[in-house]
């Protein structure tokens, strides 16, 4: 087991292929599962969407997390510094580094308006032991919603306090907190959903919310939402932001990353698709938008379990456990910069704050763009940015931009500038497939969806 005094949350629970998996796990399912699967599948058409989405998963996600998590197991270092090792070990280009800074930086913006998201889940938390929801008609979560998002004293309040949370558990202060969060309440989230979808079943619009994310209607498609689907798959798995590498330093190198990265994209595809059929059906059954756009699940959810049986109870379990699920995650984002500045010789406790209290900053910026700001949409000159306020425009240069360009660089250095016989000790036997794949298919892919979207 590597051991490395400077990461606490870390090196004590790598221990095992299954800790890794849950850690990853942890990474991956959060807000973009739950939040924002449904509402951008509901903006941009379902069906087609959904299934470019599976193949962006298969064909380039799951390559580029073995690629990311080998990378970081060899470099054994932050993503900035894993990058600086491997390239130098390959006797490459020390400009390499670059892809490992755009990636932190990517997950720094990321965690700066994730915070805010995340700080939603709390005030429904609230609502949902009082009782708020129960008999609630759509009109009124709808207004509940607005109301919030209103506020930016109450936002501030809220993403304050989850970004408190998340330095925390990044500073070390909470040793187990990692392991116990992932291990009990991942499952526990997966289980509610399932309830969820068994309940949204009974709505009699099940078939409905089926064919809508299962047809594929390709009139509904542009080249627009391929890259959105594209960026997606990145943000789901935790992809080109350095998450996964960093989570890759501390696994033991007789894991199989190939096997564990499969594991992963399927848990976290599972529970994208279980929230999907979760809500839609409560969408069609009460005459809501499938567009609404970020206020989907606020909207939609809170109506249902007004309506069922212990509704204030699975309610506030629920609401419970996504925030669960975005505090993993957040911890993840962090640690791309955590364990660069820690490299550097800052205090990991120093490192946290420092970093969460930076992302915290510009994650104002997010949330008065919710109200007092929203009609400041700084880019309108340029049409694929019109109309955007600071909020659609970090979640647009990160999802559409950034991640793709972060994702196509690794597919290329280990695709094309490492040794193949290298990443053959790394990978295995699923190196056979794996190296055509990251090697050809990952970057065409990713070059047809940029060639399209600047045209
Ligand atoms: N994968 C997380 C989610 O689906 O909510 C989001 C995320 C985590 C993105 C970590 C980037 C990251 F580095
Ligand atoms: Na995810």
């Amino acid at each position: 087991v590597p051991q490395n005094k400077l990461t606490p949350v870390t090196p004590a629970l790598w221990s095992s292929r299954f800790v890794f998996i849950m850690a990853a796990v942890g990474s991956a399912v959060g807000l973009g599962n739950i939040w924002k699967f449904p509402y951008i599948t509901g903006e941009n058409g379902g069906g087609a969407f959904v299934l470019v989405y599976l193949v962006c998963i298969a064909i380039i996600g799951l390559p580029l997390m073995m690629s990311e998590v080998m990378l970081g197991r060899r470099g054994a270092k932050s993503p900035i510094g894993s990058m600086a090792v491997v390239a130098k070990a390959e006797g490459r280009s020390p400009h390499w580094v670059g892809v490992g800074i755009m990636a932190t930086l990517a997950a720094f913006l990321i965690l700066s308006f994730y915070s805010v998201i995340a700080g939603w889940t709390m005030p429904y938390i609230v609502s949902a032991v009082s009782g708020q929801f129960s008999g609630i008609s759509a009109q009124s979560t709808g207004a509940l919603f607005e109301d919030l998002l209103a506020s930016p004293w109450q936002l501030l309040m809220w993403h304050s306090l989850f970004m408190g949370l998340t330095i925390l558990v990044s500073a070390g202060g909470v040793r187990h907190g990692l392991e116990n969060a992932v291990t009990k309440l991942m499952p526990a989230l997966f289980v509610l959903l399932l309830i969820l979808v068994g309940y949204a079943a009974t709505t009699g619009h099940f078939g409905e919310a089926v064919s809508f994310l299962f047809k594929p209607n390709f009139s509904a498609l542009t080249a627009e939402s391929i890259l959105v689907a594209l960026g997606h798959a990145f943000f789901t798995l935790s992809l080109a932001s350095g998450a996964m590498m960093a989570y890759g330093a501390y696994l033991p190198k007789n894991v199989s990353i190939a096997r564990t990265a499969v594991v992963v994209g399927v848990m976290d595809t599972c529970v994208a698709l279980l929230a999907g059929l979760a809500i839609f059906p409560i969408v069609f059954a009460h005459g809501l938008a499938a567009g609404e756009g970020p206020g989907l699940i606020f909207v939609t959810l809170p109506v249902a379990f007004g309506q069922m049986p212990g509704g204030s109870f699975f309610a506030t379990l629920f609401f419970v456990l996504l925030l669960f699920a975005a505090w993993t995650s957040s911890i993840s984002m962090l640690e791309s910069l955590v364990s660069y500045l820690n490299e550097k010789g800052i205090s990991r406790v120093t490192a946290a704050i420092g970093g969460g209290l930076a992302a915290w900053l510009v994650g104002i910026t997010t949330l008065l763009s919710l109200n007092v700001w929203s009609d400041f949409t700084p880019l309108d000159m340029f049409a694929r940015f019109e109309g955007k306020t600071l909020f659609d425009l970090y979640d647009y240069l990160t999802a559409n931009i950034m991640m793709p360009v972060v994702a196509l660089l690794i597919a290329l250095f280990v695709g094309w500038k490492v040794n193949p016989e290298h990443s053959k000790a790394e990978l295995g036997a699923w190196h056979k497939v794996w190296f055509p794949v990251i090697r050809y298919l990952s970057p065409i892919a990713l070059l047809i969806v940029f060639y399209f979207n600047l045209k």
